[in-house]
């Protein structure tokens, strides 16, 4: 399933991309186009993707209504690895196994890419979500795309972690959670979260899905965290040994690696504790959580 979910993903990107690199009248511009669809499409483990889709299929048995929505999260997710890398935020040159997006467009192009991948994203959402879709649920589906994208989800917790970096002192537990919570939970939470709702799922159970991409995405940003210092840049495909080097407030930084260990542990319990609590069957979120075991 996972394989299958990863496949649509990756040929729908594609396609959205392309027939806009086919249109001439775009063609002073097909670098910022090309750049976008650069890291967009350079691979990368479609996570959030696969959980989007999955969280509509548990709820309604099909997840072809959430395919244009994935595709939008994984232009919002590149652009946050976009601007991540950029020389004044982590200041890396490799993502996902190749050049970041600025050691190959430019910083001004990369900015720009970036900018525009937000907005492509839910211009796709509008435009290809298949007309059956209630209008409403895509209301509240580009809302909450919104609150992801901006200043109370990924550039809130990046702000965050960059006022912990330039921080001479040791921060606070809360400040932590709080980096992780909206640099990273954020965006898994939006995740699941639009995929129930194209799904058709109730109140009750959207909230379920928000716990679960709550704990979800804490751990993944541990796990993270953690493989920043026992991975090598050969598997990452991006360069490891970072977040030390550059004062980064982390779970290993703060806690030392093996009480990070313990927290991922207990997050990952956690997880699969909110699967069970509510009778949610999904092999595929379960496989998902295995991958941070
Ligand atoms: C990287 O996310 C950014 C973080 C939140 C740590 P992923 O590890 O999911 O990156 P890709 O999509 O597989 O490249
Ligand atoms: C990622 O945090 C958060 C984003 C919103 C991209 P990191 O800075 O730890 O991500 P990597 O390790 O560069 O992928
Ligand atoms: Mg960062
Ligand atoms: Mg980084
Ligand atoms: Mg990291």
């Amino acid at each position: 399933m996972i394989n299958e979910y990863k496949k649509n993903i990756e040929s729908k990107l594609e396609e959205y991309f392309d027939e806009r690199l086919k249109n001439p009248e775009y063609k002073y511009f097909y670098n910022v186009i090309k750049s976008m669809k650069y890291t967009t499409c350079l691979g990368g483990k479609r996570l959030r993707a696969i959980l989007c889709l999955e969280a509509c299929r548990i709820f309604s048995d099909n997840y072809s209504a959430a395919i244009p929505t994935a595709c939008a999260i994984e232009m919002l997710h590149a652009q946050s690895l976009i601007h991540d890398d950029l020389p004044c935020m982590d200041n890396d040159d490799l993502r996902r196994g190749k050049p970041s997006n600025h050691k190959v467009y430019g910083e001004a192009i990369a900015t720009l890419a970036g900018d525009a991948l937000i907005s492509f994203g839910s211009q796709i959402i509008v435009e290809k979500t298949p007309n059956n879709i209630d209008a409403q649920n895509i209301l509240k589906v580009l809302y909450e795309y919104s609150i992801a994208a901006g200043a109370f989800g990924i550039v809130g917790g990046q702000t965050a972690d960059i006022e912990a970096e330039n921080s001479d002192k040791k921060i606070s537990l809360e400040h932590l959670q709080v980096i992780h919570f909206y640099k990273t939970g954020a965006l898994f939470k939006y995740s699941l979260v639009a995929g129930a709702i194209l799904g058709g799922a109730d109140e009750k159970q959207i909230n379920i899905m928000k716990q679960f991409g709550d704990k979800f995405g804490l751990a993944f940003q541990i796990k993270d965290d953690i493989l920043d210092v026992t991975s090598t840049t050969e598997i990452m495909g991006k360069t490891v040994g970072k977040d030390e080097n550059s004062h980064k407030s982390t779970y290993v930084t703060i806690f030392g690696l093996e009480e990070a260990k313990r927290k991922l542990k207990d997050a990952i319990r956690g997880c699969y504790g909110i699967l069970e609590d509510n009778d949610i069957k999904s092999d595929v979120l379960k496989e998902i959580i295995g991958l941070l075991e």
